[in-house]
């Protein structure tokens, strides 16, 4: 495995392998590298011929007072863990500094709207800008084929493949599923900031998802269809049951636009009778402080792998 730090070496060397035939994989990280990022490590060795791997804590994306000089930073240890895939191990790491990737005043932007108005966009203004330019200027040094995102960061990956779509960015990106804590708590790398009793409530955010999956399911036992505000209710009692868990949103929404599930046209649904479709699948979506730390989770309703998924994970919970 080879440590990239520049545009212009990183630009040559994926060419050389393009000019070999080579299909080109990547993962966009920050580092501090857990379980979860490993896993879509080898999903992208599995869809490509030469993976590269991005470590770059991305200063645009953070707003004032967000933890952006202290996110845990760990170089050495993240490329350890990679070089420990083996087969997996990507070829290349891409590590620039910010003088590199921002070489003077930023002027331009990258902006996804109506995906990016609700959940961690209403939450965090100018977070989607900062990761929507970032992951583009990733794309245009990387030039990847396929590039693989967590789904635990639901919105970022919808966000990412809408802007791909609308901007004819030449690159297949793909979900990842969430891996979680044997308690069900999703890995993240703002985990490192829960300790105590912070850790113990931090489970809270699956089984609250777990909860949603439950109502769902038994909907559909009795032959109806799952309703977004019962959903919704059933997360947010489980998530407000807990003190130390500062809840930020329980969003139910469509999976794919992002949009409530009851709102026709626009970028809502595509039913065009003013009626919510009951196939939809729905994004169960859930934000929460404990301690210092802010956690995110999500499961999708209707994808019956996402909701097993989750279940399996919180059995034990
Ligand atoms: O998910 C992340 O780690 C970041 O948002 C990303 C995609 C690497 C962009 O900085």
């Amino acid at each position: 495995m080879q440590r990239l730090t520049t545009i212009a070496e990183t630009r040559a060397t994926v060419a050389r392998h393009r000019a070999d035939g080579a299909r080109i994989g990547f993962v966009p990280t920050m580092g501090f590298l857990h379980d979860g990022h490993l896993s879509l490590v080898r999903h992208a060795a599995d869809l490509a011929d030469v993976v590269l791997v991005s470590i770059f804590v991305n200063p645009a994306q953070f707003g004032p007072g967000e933890d952006l000089a202290a996110y845990p930073r760990d170089l050495a240890g993240d490329e350890a863990k990679l070089a420990g895939l083996g087969a997996a191990a990507p070829a290349y790491t891409f590590v620039p500094t910010v003088a590199e990737m921002y070489p003077r005043e930023r002027v331009t932007t990258v902006r996804v709207a109506h995906l990016t108005y609700r959940l961690c966009g209403a939450a965090r203004p100018g977070h989607f800008d900062g990761v929507a330019t970032v992951v583009t200027k990733l794309f245009n040094i990387v030039a990847p084929d396929v590039a693989v995102f967590g789904r635990k960061d639901f919105q970022q990956l919808r966000v990412v493949q809408r802007m791909v779509e609308d901007l004819d960015q030449p690159v297949e990106v793909v979900g990842g599923p969430t891996v979680r804590e044997p308690d069900g708590l999703a890995m993240s790398s703002r985990n490192t900031y829960l300790t105590g009793a912070d850790r113990d409530a931090a489970r809270t955010l699956s089984r609250a998802l777990r909860t949603a999956v439950e109502v769902a399911r038994d909907a559909r036992i009795t032959g109806r269809s799952a309703d977004p505000g019962m959903i919704q209710h059933a997360a947010r009692v489980t998530l407000t049951a807990d003190p130390r868990v500062r809840v930020d949103y329980v969003e139910v929404l469509d999976a794919d636009t992002l949009a409530p599930p009851d709102q026709p046209g626009g970028e809502g649904t595509e039913t065009g009778h003013g009626e919510p479709d009951n196939r939809q699948r729905l994004l169960v979506a859930v934000a929460a402080n404990v301690g210092p730390a802010r956690l995110i989770d999500n499961v999708v309703i209707g994808d019956g792998e996402d909701e097993d998924r989750l279940l399996h994970a919180t059995d034990s919970a």
